[in-house]
């Protein structure tokens, strides 16, 4: 059985660990291949602020949520280990401020000690009317994804630097499973009229007093100040500009983030700026995780799509592995090939 895995970012990549953990002592024999265009630090995941939030305007998507439960109770479990520090996971305090009254958000349930702001806790914050306090987890990237191929290469998974054109040039190769996770560029490989970009842009600083994560509501999703202290340095953006394709840095946006984000956090001005990162979100209604048989020509292939995780891909990405490799299940048994006895 060869399980081919297109992308490197973290649904890539947790993708193969979760279905080598799933099915490496029961399916013989497994290769998994992870094919890449792009591998850390170079992915949109390695650039992500890495903090655990879903969006507040979640539609009601039970599955979406479950996945994010899911992803949040497993780094909360990794936390007791040694290996916390070299996956990059940790927790973080802070605050979600709004302009007006909101109901608590679906994730309330899920992050520790969420409570509404005080009156005094808002007077710290002019101009927001309403907020809460919990504490919450980080995932860094750019930690958490040479973790993760380390993770992978000594399991014997193996990876390959290039540009897959089509399914069809998987299958032809001797894939008898592909699992797509490109990300915001899987409409290259099947068009898609739900998947679009969101860019946004970020500003790494040295600001070692900010102990605390703040994210703004002013207005659409991202498209507000927010403030994310990482392990060494803070985050500071934010844009979600959708339809624009531009991963350069733009000055324009720099000003305009950074005046937004020194008048929520005036001792900003302090901060010694590092360096910029701009990135395209993979923006849709849903995530799409879904089994598709394709015919390449004679042959039919079996394609697991799992892409379209907007601003929120390190926060849901260990609950759509799970998933992902619990569908590859479903084929294997369909398959019955190799398989001992449990499937
Ligand atoms: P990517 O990381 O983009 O990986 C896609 C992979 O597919 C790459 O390896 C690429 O090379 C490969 N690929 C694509 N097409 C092909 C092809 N044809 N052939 C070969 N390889 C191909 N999320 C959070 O949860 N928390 C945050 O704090 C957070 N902050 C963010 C801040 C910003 C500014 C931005 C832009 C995003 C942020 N996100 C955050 C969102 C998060 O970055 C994404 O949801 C996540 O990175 C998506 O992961 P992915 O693996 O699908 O995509
Ligand atoms: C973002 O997409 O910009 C983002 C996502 C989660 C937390 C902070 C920022």
């Amino acid at each position: 059985m060869r399980v081919a895995i297109i992308g490197a970012g973290v649904i890539g990549l947790s993708t193969a660990q979760s279905i080598y953990e799933q099915y490496h002592s029961i399916v013989s024999p497994l290769t998994i291949e992870v094919y890449a265009d792009r591998f850390t630090p170079l992915t949109t995941s390695d650039g992500a602020a890495g903090f655990w939030q879903p969006y507040l305007d979640d539609k009601g998507n039970l599955k979406e949520r479950e996945w994010n439960k899911q992803t949040f109770d497993y780094l909360l479990s990794c936390l007791s280990s040694p290996e916390s520090i070299k996956m990059g996971v940790f927790l973080q305090s802070g605050y979600n401020l709004c302009k007006e009254q909101k109901p608590d958000p679906s994730f309330k349930d899920i992050v520790l000690g969420f409570r509404r702001l005080s009156e005094r806790e808002l007077k710290m914050f002019p101009g927001y009317s309403c907020g809460w306090f919990h504490t919450s987890l980080m995932l860094e990237g750019k930690t958490y994804l040479p973790w993760l191929m380390d993770w992978l290469q000594k399991r014997g998974v193996k990876f390959y630097h290039r540009k897959i054109g089509s399914f069809t040039e998987l299958s032809k190769n001797g894939a008898d499973v592909i699992i797509n996770c490109t990300g915001v560029r899987a409409g290259e490989l099947q068009h898609d009229p739900e998947l679009k970009p969101a860019r946004g842009q970020i500003i790494k600083v040295d600001a070692p007093w900010l102990k605390h994560w703040i994210l703004t509501h002013d207005s659409s999703i991202y498209n507000s100040p927010y403030i994310i202290p990482g392990s060494s340095l803070v985050t500071v953006g934010g844009l979600f500009q959708l339809d624009n394709w531009n991963e350069h840095n733009s000055p324009t946006d720099h000003e305009n983030i950074w005046e937004k984000a020194c008048q929520l956090e005036p001792s900003l001005k302090h901060a010694r700026k590092m360096y910029d990162w701009s990135g395209l979100r993979p923006a849709r209604s849903t995530v799409r995780l879904e089994r598709e048989t394709i015919q390449c020509g004679a042959t039919a292939v079996e394609v697991i799509h799992n892409y379209g995780h907007g601003g929120f891909g390190l926060t849901i990405h260990r609950g759509c592995a799970q998933e992902a490799a619990r569908l590859l299940g479903q084929i294997l048994g369909q398959k019955s090939c190799g398989l001992k006895a449990h499937l």
